[in-house]
């Protein structure tokens, strides 16, 4: 389908130098190298990984990212430089209405400046729209909009252009894909969003679409390909960035959780990527020993059975699953 894929990956866990790596380590590495054409850090270069105080940076995994993909001749995204979430326990200390402004244009300059030139795209602003809180713009009443306004987004993507002129220049959100009312009312406001930003001459070249979906309720439909064609309109690419499929809601073993997963990503994906504008299709992690909705225990991650979900494309074993051969198919 000519389109990039990868996933998300930890830098810890990628046993690079081939030195005291775990059975788990070599199984993730090989899959990783094998299988992975683009990667992205699953929190390695959020602010609380990259910033542990006011005045220091740590890149280690963040190098080791970069230098991995690399060695297999993989691309990288960037995720992210501006988000409400994972800011540093310094932050809300630190951050001023003074500020604010100069530290996010020092984050980016000093972050995508140091990668410039070998990043695919960048997610430059993470979730900035949330409907409930009730603003007429939709914007998210986040920590960087209360400091800065509206403008952060903005002063972001700016600087993000300054930094990185190499670097397709992202705007990423989450529960946009369904034709529910909330999400095709968020998805408006997205491309609202976007819209507004490109009338005025910001450099934006992508959306990312997260497709973090489940296994039951409804499922994505035109809504979300007039946004893909919307955004085309305007010249812009789009990335499906963070796909798995949630089994929280369904009852059966893994031969059910298995077909129900990889009937998502089958219709999903014949979906998108008949869109000539979808460019990229990353997963959430590569293997469901380390997706995410193993380890956070909360009510839409946690099974009817208690079993472990099994969103990925290879399983706690690391073979391939339903998914893989979905995928597969599908790419
Ligand atoms: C998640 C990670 O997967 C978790 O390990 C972490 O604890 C929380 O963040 N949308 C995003 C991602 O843009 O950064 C989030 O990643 C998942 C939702």
């Amino acid at each position: 389908a000519g389109v990039l894929t990868g996933c998300a990956v930890v830098p810890e866990l990628l046993d690079f130098d081939q030195g005291n790596a775990s059975p788990d380590a070599e199984a993730y590495t090989r899959t990783v190298a094998e299988q992975a054409g683009i990667l992205v850090a699953e929190n390695a270069m959020k602010w609380s990984s990259l910033r542990p105080t006011a005045s220091t940076y740590n890149f280690t995994p963040a190098d080791k990212l970069f230098a991995f993909a690399a060695a297999y001749q993989q691309q990288v995204r960037g995720h992210n430089l501006c988000w409400h979430e994972q800011l540093p326990a310094w932050f809300s200390s630190v951050a001023t209405k003074d500020n604010a402004a100069s530290l996010l244009t020092q984050h980016i300059q000093t972050v995508a400046g140091r990668y410039a030139g070998r990043v695919h795209s960048w997610d430059v602003v993470n979730e900035a729209v949330y409907l409930q809180d009730s603003r007429p713009d939709g914007l998210r009443n986040s920590p960087w909009l209360q400091l800065i306004g509206p403008s952060y987004i903005e002063l972001a993507f700016t600087a993000a252009a300054k930094a990185d002129p190499h670097a397709k220049l992202t705007y990423n959100d989450y529960d946009i894909e369904l034709d529910t009312p909330e999400q095709t009312a968020k998805r408006g406001q997205v491309l609202l969003l976007v819209r507004r930003l490109v009338a005025r001459g910001i450099p934006i070249q992508a959306i990312g679409i997260q497709s973090h979906l489940q296994a039951t309720g409804p499922k994505p439909g035109s809504g979300l390909l007039s946004l893909i064609r919307e955004v085309a309109k305007l010249g812009l690419e789009v990335y499906i960035t963070e796909m798995d499929v949630n089994t929280h809601q369904l009852e059966g073993g893994s031969d059910v959780q298995d077909a129900a997963v990889a009937e998502v990503y089958k219709s999903y994906l014949g979906m998108v990527l008949a869109e000539p504008n979808v460019k990229a299709f990353l997963t959430w992690g590569i293997t469901d020993a380390h997706t995410w909705l193993n380890q956070i225990r909360q009510p839409w991650t946690i099974r009817p059975d208690g079993s472990r979900q099994r969103p990925l494309p290879f399983d706690d074993e690391y073979r391939p699953t339903p998914a893989f051969f979905a995928i597969r198919s599908a790419i």
